[in-house]
């Protein structure tokens, strides 16, 4: 390799492209909104955080390329006006990553689980991403072509984890997935989700009841199967970016699990016998 190429600046792997994220205000979709403004795209970050929201936005080095639109996942007419939004903005929507998410408590025994409880999450996890994908798919469809992505959970893999309300909502979202990828394959449009592993955002510290990132990625750590390096917003950010390029273009239907692996394995009968011999 000459030095030349060695210098030549990264390929702009969204140049061109219209991006929707929801949840972009915080965690895993304000990295992804970042990472995809990076490679070239204008992005819209669709949030109830106002001011977290506006902040990303004011960042300098994304000149200009990510803009903000309150829209409560929830609500139909929000996802609506939200989506018109950017396509009235920038013509188009090529990308709709339906991110935000709700955890509630991490655990919860199913006899002290409330309906209103129940509803709130999914409401959030599943109408939210089921809206989000209704009216990308509205204005993807004549154009014959998008990706649109959600943020599941490992919670979909390994199991007793959190609670069961949410982990039912992100497999409801895994299902959502699978069978949008049927329906709008037709149209060219990919479908697909990923699946992080414990992350320290503020949701996870929230769920949790840790007050500090720093512990978290500890806990996350010591329980990791992949030992040194500890998944950041970031890594979810890059598989996001994997996804929605056309380096995936002949993908729909995955769900792409980022856990290191951790739900391939489980340790409880090594650390039994180990206990035995100890
Ligand atoms: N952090 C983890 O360990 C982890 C693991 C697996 C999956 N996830 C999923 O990742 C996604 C992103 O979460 P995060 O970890 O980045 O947390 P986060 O708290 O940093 O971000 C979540 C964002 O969603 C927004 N949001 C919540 N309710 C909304 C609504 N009704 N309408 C619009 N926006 C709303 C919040 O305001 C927030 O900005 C979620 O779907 C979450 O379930 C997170």
């Amino acid at each position: 390799m000459n030095g030349a190429s060695l210098l030549a600046p990264i390929a702009k792997r969204l140049a061109g492209k219209v991006a929707m994220i929801t949840g972009g205000a915080s965690g895993i979709g304000e990295s992804t909104a970042r990472l995809f403004a990076k490679h070239g795209a204008k992005v819209i970050i669709a949030d109830i955080q106002d001011e977290l929201g506006f902040s990303v936005c004011q960042d300098k080095s994304i000149n200009g390329a990510i803009s903000y639109v309150h829209c409560d996942v929830t609500s139909e007419s929000d996802v609506q006006n939200a989506v018109n939004a950017v396509v009235s903005k920038h013509g188009k929507l090529d990308i709709m990553f339906n991110n935000a998410g709700y955890a509630g408590q991490s655990k919860a025994n199913i006899l002290a689980v409330e309906q209103k409880g129940y509803k709130r999450i999914f409401d959030v996890n599943v109408l939210g991403s089921f809206l989000g994908a209704k009216h990308a798919a509205k204005v993807m469809i004549p154009e014959k072509r998008g990706s649109i992505l959600f943020t599941s959970s490992c919670a979909t893999q390994s199991h007793g984890l959190v609670s069961h309300i949410y982990t039912a909502s992100k497999h409801a979202v895994v299902g959502l997935t699978k069978n949008l990828c049927v329906e709008l394959g037709q149209y060219g449009i990919r479908v697909n989700c990923i699946s992080p592993h414990g992350v320290a955002t503020p949701m996870f510290l929230k769920s949790m009841g840790i007050d500090k990132k720093k512990k978290a990625e500890e806990i996350i750590s010591s329980a990791a199967n992949l030992k040194g390096p500890v998944l950041e917003a970031e890594d979810l950010a890059e598989a996001a970016l994997f996804l929605a390029s056309e380096e995936s273009k002949y993908v729909s239907g995955l769900n792409l699990v980022v856990d290191g692996g951790y739900s391939t394995t489980n340790i409880a009968f090594e650390q039994s016998i180990q206990k035995f011999f100890t």
